[in-house]
């Protein structure tokens, strides 16, 4: 039976990645996938006045599998990101990124690293408000930090993990200095933790493990973060194995599903066809994978990075020639 999917194009260069993205995915697909547009985005609010309209939620509730494009946040004011209110109004509460080594040229070898990202509360969630007199502004941050947040996705992490045959589960934390939000998320991490004994786990300060992320990244598998830290480490992590352009995503929840690359809407190379459609065709992997296309996943992937091999077929950002047509038609070749 043909499986739907909703797809959000986004901003930026993600009308670019996502029609490449599709047509690899149609080629690999056997009986295809029946493709349902939604819109969202900074494109969509100069058209419609909404950036996140309520028949693109009603849609990915429908469907329940969902790959997106960037989508821009305006800098400094206008709208709420379109990001957190989907990863909230979905209650997409697991922000999976894998960064593993591509073989690429200047990158990290033996990195095989997933950052679990609280992605629904916390820093990056919080509410901002500005208070005092004009002239002398204070801002008022609230943020939620919640025992249930950290333990479903505990829960989520470790059982991937298993699933993965990965040994070594990390919480990153602040507790030193945030002792309260600090110790809750510890002791929900410590009690999903008791209950895999089979998977050794241990906690770092943020800080330190940014240092570690650098100096000795082959050390760590997975680790479990607060929203605004994952945000920043996953990034990190993308940049040990050949930055953005090759970094995939997940945002999960109970039963809803949402791809996505980790990169944004690149508004430097937007509409020159040069980006790369790596992260988001590897997010396109996972969600075949996820929706049970195990070997139409597995025959995407390899075409992906043995295409990523060969340093004449690469794109711009890894210092190659080829454009995203060129690209993805070489993946096609090597499927
Ligand atoms: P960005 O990820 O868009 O770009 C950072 C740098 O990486 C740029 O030099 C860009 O050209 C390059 N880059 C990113 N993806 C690439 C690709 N696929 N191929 C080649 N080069 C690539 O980050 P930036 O500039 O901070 O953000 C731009 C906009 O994107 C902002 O409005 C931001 O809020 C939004 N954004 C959206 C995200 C999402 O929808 N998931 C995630 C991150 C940022």
């Amino acid at each position: 039976m043909m499986k739907s999917v909703v797809y959000i194009n986004g901003d930026g260069i993600g009308i670019e990645v996502m029609r490449a993205t599709r047509a690899l995915v149609d080629t690999v697909t056997k009986e295809g996938i029946e493709w349902i547009e939604a819109k969202a985005g900074e494109n969509c609010f100069l058209t419609t006045g909404n950036p996140l309209p309520p028949e693109t939620l009603e849609l990915i509730r429908e469907h329940k599998v969902a790959i997106k494009g960037p989508t821009t946040t305006p800098s400094g004011g206008g709208f709420t990101s379109v990001n957190v209110r989907l990863r909230q109004e979905l209650d997409l509460y697991v922000g999976l990124r894998p960064s593993w080594s591509l073989g690429l040229p200047n990158t990290r070898r033996n990195v095989n690293l997933t950052v679990f990202r609280q992605n629904t509360e916390g820093l990056y969630a919080c509410k901002e408000e500005v208070k005092g007199p004009s002239g002398s502004r204070e801002v008022l941050l609230t943020a939620r930090f919640s025992e249930e947040a950290m333990y479903r996705l505990a829960l989520k992490a470790f059982h991937y993990a298993r699933a993965q045959g990965l040994t070594h589960m990390t919480l990153v934390n602040k507790e030193n200095i945030h002792k309260v939000w600090g110790r809750v998320y510890h002791d929900a991490f410590d009690q999903v933790a008791a209950s895999f004994p089979d998977i050794t786990a241990d906690h770092m300060l943020v800080d330190a493990m940014g240092m570690r992320l650098v100096s000795q990244p082959e050390k760590y598998q997975v680790l479990v973060i607060e929203n605004m830290f994952g945000d920043i480490l996953s990034d990190v992590c993308a940049g040990l194995v050949g930055g953005l352009g090759v970094t995939p995503g997940a945002n999960l929840g109970e039963d809803i599903a949402l791809f996505e690359a980790v990169h944004g809407s690149a508004p430097d190379i937007a509409g020159r066809g040069i980006a790369n459609p790596t992260a988001l065709m590897l997010s396109a992997a996972m969600m075949l994978d996820h929706m049970g296309l195990v070997l139409e996943s597995k025959r995407m992937k390899r075409a992906i990075i043995h295409t990523l091999k060969n340093n004449k077929c690469r794109t711009g950002d890894l210092g190659g020639k080829l454009n995203t047509i060129q690209f993805t038609s070489a993946i096609m070749e090597n499927l």
